[in-house]
């Protein structure tokens, strides 16, 4: 861990900070959205977009952010999103952030992709109690993870739905970019039975391998019968889909559209979650994520419908940048922000944060 030259003291700091350290490929990886990234950048816009209205004269006293999701008691929310192969960014890797994300009472998501185990990233931060999971192509080997990660004391699963395939990565393909040797998916050893028997004539890689192994409703439902842990399904941005997941008992919907990194043009989440809050109707928590770069963004997020947000990319830059500091910085600057938003448009509460903050043309 060394410390930067010029202290960063904004999100956008980090990310300039964290490309001039990161190899092209590395940073090809972690930057890219898929395609012409248009989706990555209108989950930015969208929140540029969005204007405040704030309120005066609230007072403040006793003022929080604390919330409880999933039966966890959290200080605020601002979570750790599930990023894959951080040891790109740190030879720590995903402990790093874990012990930063405990410092900062950030709750953590880790992927089924992290380059350290799940044991390990659940020793390094009492916070990483969020464990992201990829349904495999079988089911046993689907719930040998769901088991490690009960017994590694993992409290909720965050079940990815909007990743069947990769998106069309064209970045990374002009990167070039693989993964080093010594980085690699740590809790997918021995588990991943892909079908490597080449295609034949004909048949398309997509609709014939990976598709034929995708996940469907059949299968979110059986995972909600084989855990006691609740099941939050993330990569949602339709409706009828969020209405769908409730019913099959999800205990929670993420809006997001992975950073934009699976199919380009679709929309940002921001725009989306207003539809599906209402189609929700607050029977289950929402959390939102794509683009949450600024304190005010956090707001809008909750104003619309969110109770959390999950943060990507900015997280990565942190690491690059300075280790398990450079997390804790980043995260302690977006609650910093959130508060100084919460404090500015007059609200003392997760409670007051509501519609009536962001400001309509009338
Ligand atoms: C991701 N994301 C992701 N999501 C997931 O469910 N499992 C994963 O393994 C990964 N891996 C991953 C790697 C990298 C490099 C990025 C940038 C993203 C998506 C992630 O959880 C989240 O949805 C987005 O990153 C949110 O957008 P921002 O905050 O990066 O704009
Ligand atoms: C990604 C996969 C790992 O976005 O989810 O890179």
């Amino acid at each position: 861990m060394t410390a930067p030259a010029s202290l960063p003291v904004s999100l956008a700091d980090y990310e300039r900070l964290a490309e001039a350290r990161l190899s092209a490929g590395a940073w090809a990886y972690f930057a890219g959205g898929a395609a012409d990234e248009i989706t990555a950048r209108w989950n930015r816009e969208a929140f540029d977009r969005t204007a405040l209205l704030p309120r005066v004269l609230a007072g403040g006293a006793g003022g929080s952010t604390a919330l409880t999701l999933f039966g966890r008691a959290v200080a605020h929310p601002i979570l750790v999103a599930p990023v894959a192969y951080q040891k790109l960014a740190d030879p720590a890797g995903e402990c790093a952030t874990a012990a930063a994300a405990e410092a900062q009472d950030a709750e953590m998501v880790l992927s089924t992709q992290a380059s350290v185990t799940l044991e390990d990233a659940a020793r390094a931060g009492a916070t990483c109690r969020w464990f992201q999971l990829y349904v495999l192509p079988s089911r046993a080997a689907t719930l040998a993870l769901v088991r490690r990660a009960e017994n590694a004391g993992y409290a909720v699963l965050v079940v990815t739905v909007d990743a069947p395939i990769n998106g069309v990565r064209n970045r990374e393909h002009r990167a070039g970019f693989k993964l080093p040797p010594g980085i690699a998916a740590e809790n997918l050893r021995g588990l991943e039975a892909s079908d490597s028997t080449p295609l034949a004539e004909g048949e398309s890689a997509i609709f014939d391998r990976f598709m034929t192994a995708a996940p469907t409703w059949d299968d979110l439902a059986w995972l909600i019968s084989e855990t006691k842990l609740p099941v939050v399904v993330k990569g949602i941005l339709a409706p009828d889909d969020a209405v769908r997941a409730i019913e099959a008992g999800a205990a929670g919907v993420i809006v997001s559209n992975h950073g934009g990194r699976t199919l380009d043009t679709a929309v940002a989440s921001l725009d989306a979650l207003p539809a599906v809050a209402e189609a929700a109707a607050g029977r289950v928590p929402l959390l939102l994520d794509g683009g949450i770069r600024r304190g005010t963004d956090v707001l809008k997020a909750l104003a619309l419908g969110a109770s959390a947000v999950l943060v990507g990319r900015p997280i990565v830059h942190g690491l690059a940048v300075s280790g398990a500091f450079g997390v804790a910085h980043v995260l302690r600057l977006l609650r910093d922000e959130f508060e100084a938003a919460m404090a500015l448009t007059g609200c003392c509460t997760l409670a007051d944060i509501d519609r009536s903050r962001i400001w309509t043309r009338s």
